[in-house]
């Protein structure tokens, strides 16, 4: 029987927690698929105690039995993929023939990190974007003008030459900028080093499963394979829908699916949106709902909310209903997932952005701009549950306090609540509604 892909995303900034849910959903899949972005995510998965970061590799790689795809959505850089599989090397996992990469998928060079630095510098303080510096907006930058070079392509004699024309536009930009590569360094390693790496995990790359993605992925779902597609970054970091300019390079929502992944919409399923009970966001832009104030630091250390690609710490703030509702929206989701309500579990009264007010007047939807000084956050308030939120008693067996917040967020955003996570550990989920 033919089967439809799900899809997994966040609704948020990012950090949802999307990596630690598609560890805990993937026994019920038999593929779990990246479809965008690259190494500027970062999903933390805890097992048995141990905490696992991974970067490009899709969160199903430490089930021995699935496959995993990284998709021709998806921008690659060779270095960051082999120190990745390195890792699971040193760990014992198995996973070179569980994973299949698209030919279709974008490699970044040594020189769109350069540039993605090259154009950080280049901004004003309250104009950078704070990138994760790990080349996305050069690489996709290249990708939409037609000059970017594609994972299938290190199997072609003109590889060299390609590279070679690529970077040599690359320092050409460069030098516009008054850049001197020579006093630039990748990860610690001068570029010259940086790109001796590269070139030797451009054969390790080969070594593995490199496939016409959409092939596969369309056949297996005609072959009644269940597939979950996981989403990295969140909606408010897509480059059409999100906080523009204060965004990532792909598109972060579930239409990304489709061209991530090569199939037709009407093979979505069901699509999973991830939010914490509260928010956060690292790098610049817009975030109504952050709060500087004690509340604030409190939710960063309780929460550990440190980036796990760049340790930056991430800024906090409460859930925002009204920017919720408008991914909920243009993502479609159907199942609402809601994670780190733990976090709070000591605060007296918990806060959701229900509206925002601009010059006196009431905004309900989510505006074109919400750089705007004048707009401001409107609040509804609910009683703290102060206590422990046990995940293995059933979503009835929670502290009432809590179950009414959970409600309130379910008829606000109008929309059913699948799972709540209630610590970092695999087993730290329950299941509200199937
Ligand atoms: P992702 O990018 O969406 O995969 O999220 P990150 O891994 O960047 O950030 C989420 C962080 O919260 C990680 O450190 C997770 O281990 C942790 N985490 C996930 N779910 C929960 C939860 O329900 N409670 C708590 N306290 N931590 C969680
Ligand atoms: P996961 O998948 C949070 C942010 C960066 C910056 C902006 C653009 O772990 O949720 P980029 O390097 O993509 O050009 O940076 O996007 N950003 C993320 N923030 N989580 C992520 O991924 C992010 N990936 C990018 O901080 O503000
Ligand atoms: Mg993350």
């Amino acid at each position: 029987m033919k089967t439809k892909l799900d899809v997994l995303l966040g609704l948020q900034w990012g950090d949802e927690g999307k990596g630690k849910i598609v560890d805990y959903l993937s026994p019920r899949y038999d593929v779990i698929a990246r479809f965008q972005g690259g190494a500027n995510a970062g999903h933390t998965l805890k097992i048995e105690g141990k905490t696992h970061v991974l970067h490009l590799i899709p969160s199903g790689i430490f089930h021995e039995d699935k496959i995993n795809i990284i998709g021709n959505g998806v921008v690659i850089d060779p270095v960051i993929f082999k120190e990745e599989c390195d890792g699971l090397s040193a760990l014992n996992v198995d996973f070179m023939k569980r994973l299949m990469i698209a030919k279709k998928a974008h490699l970044i060079l040594p020189s769109h990190r350069m540039l993605d630095a090259v154009y950080e510098r280049s901004k004003s303080a309250d104009k950078k974007i704070g990138t994760t510096l790990k080349g996305i907006g050069p690489a996709y930058t290249d990708k939409t003008a037609r000059l970017g070079i594609r994972v299938g392509d290190v199997l072609s004699k003109d590889f060299m030459m390609k590279y070679n024309l690529l970077k040599m536009n690359h320092l050409n930009i460069a030098q516009m900028y008054n850049f001197n590569v020579d006093d630039f360094e990748i990860d610690k390693k001068s570029f010259a080093e940086y790109e001796t790496e590269w070139f030797l995990a451009i054969e390790y790359l080969k070594k593995f499963n490199l496939v016409e993605c959409e092939n596969v992925i369309n056949n297996m779902l005609d072959n009644g394979k269940k597939i979950l597609a996981e989403g990295a970054q969140g909606t408010m970091l897509d480059v059409d829908y999100g906080t523009y300019p204060y965004v990532t390079s792909s598109n972060t929502m579930s239409a990304g699916v489709c061209t991530g992944l090569g199939i037709a919409p009407q093979r979505v399923g069901r699509v999973f949106g991830i939010s914490k009970a509260y928010c956060t966001r690292v790098g610049t832009g817009p975030f109504p709902t952050e709060l500087f104030d004690e509340t604030g630091e409190i939710l960063r250390k309780n929460g550990g909310e440190f980036g796990a690609t760049t340790g930056r710490p991430r800024r906090c703030g409460w859930i925002d209903l009204v920017q919720l509702k408008y991914s909920v929206m243009i993502n479609g989701v159907t199942d609402l997932i809601i994670t780190k309500p733990d976090v709070m579990n000591d605060f007296d009264k918990v806060l959701a952005c229900t509206s925002y007010k601009i010059n006196g007047n009431s905004l309900s939807d989510f505006p074109y701009d919400i750089e705007d000084d004048d707009l401001k956050p409107v609040y509804s308030e609910y009683r703290g549950w102060k206590t422990y939120l046990p995940y293995d008693k059933g979503f009835d067996n929670l502290p009432e306090d809590f179950k009414n917040y959970i409600s309130e967020l379910k008829n606000f955003l109008d929309v059913k609540i699948f799972l709540i996570s209630t610590g970092p550990g695999r087993e730290e989920t329950l299941v509200v509604e199937e």
